[in-house]
């Protein structure tokens, strides 16, 4: 079941009119945030982050952080029993075909869940391997907003190559990937580029950067230039659909040296166990350590 504007429905059954201004000028936000064994991992920092884009395009922010939460439980209740990843997106509404905002139109809500994806052993052990392509998005790409064919396109360039994730480098520098977060290992430290208007604050980056801290990892928030990124260490991605996965291979050149070049580095290793402890609440399975 989905939900739209107040009404559970059939996914099926659901109708939009093709004047919703999501559909003719993707003028809309969203949020997915994995709903794990009925708990949602970090959703006080979805609900943040959506507020956030709501107020950076002015748009109104339709229910409360209460109803909000009640929604992600109940549809994630509803798909259930599995784990299950809850999308939802808010649109400036109706109106008749005008770049500028219509005037008191009701924002149209729409959420649906999933199966929550899961990596493939496969890819948490041998690592992924991603491409990389010019950013060539706007420069507010801070609001998580449903406007993503700068993503789609460079996706697109990865998946036709056999990649999971392009990693997208603007005037020389790294900035993240089409749908995930991306971090480095140089020189034994953790690096992230700053959370500014040049890529998505990712709340898995923001459990990551916390775990990090937490388990004394050297951390730094700074620009990484594209000789950076090629020469590192390690490169991991997280998302809130991937957790973190490491990337083995950047533009078929194996990452990394000497004993793991072109494999999961050791400190991808320690942070994938924490964060599976973190969103699972356990420990990783006998099989996956
Ligand atoms: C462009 C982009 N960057 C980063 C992320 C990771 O964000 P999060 O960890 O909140 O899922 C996403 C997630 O969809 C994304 O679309």
């Amino acid at each position: 079941m989905i939900y739209l504007n107040g009404d559970w429905l059939p996914i099926e059954e659901a109708k939009v009119s093709v004047l919703d201004r999501g559909f003719i000028f993707g003028d809309g936000v969203y949020e997915y945030v994995p709903v794990i064994r009925g708990r949602p991992y970090r959703l006080d920092g979805h609900l943040a982050r959506l507020a956030n884009s709501c107020r950076e395009i002015g748009l109104k922010n339709p229910y409360s952080d209460a109803r909000w939460t009640e929604l992600v439980h109940e549809i994630a209740r509803r798909n259930g029993p599995h784990d299950q990843g809850v999308y939802w997106q808010v649109t400036r509404g109706v109106a008749r075909r005008d770049h500028a905002f219509p005037k008191d139109v009701e924002p149209t809500v729409f959420m649906m869940s999933n199966p929550l994806p899961q990596l493939t052993p496969a890819q948490v052990e041998d690592g992924v391997a991603c491409y990389t392509v010019p950013d060539t998005r706007w420069h507010r790409c801070h609001i998580k907003s449903i406007s993503l064919l700068g993503n789609v396109l460079a996706r697109q360039f990865a998946s036709e190559r056999g990649g999971v994730e392009a990693i997208m480098l603007r005037d020389g520098h790294l900035s993240e990937a089409s749908a995930s977060n991306v971090f480095c290992v140089i020189d034994g430290r953790l690096v992230s580029p700053p959370k500014d208007h040049l890529m998505l604050g990712g709340i898995t980056l923001d459990g990551v950067w916390e775990l990090a801290a937490a388990n004394g990892v050297p951390r730094e928030m700074r620009r990484v230039s594209e000789v950076e990124l090629r020469a590192a260490d390690e490169i991991w991605l997280s998302s809130s659909s991937k957790g973190v996965v490491a990337v083995t291979r950047l533009d078929d050149v194996p990452v990394g040296h000497a004993s793991h070049r072109g494999r999961p580095g050791p400190l991808f290793r320690r942070m994938y166990q924490w964060i599976w402890a973190d969103m699972y609440g356990n420990t990783l399975p006998k099989a996956a350590e």
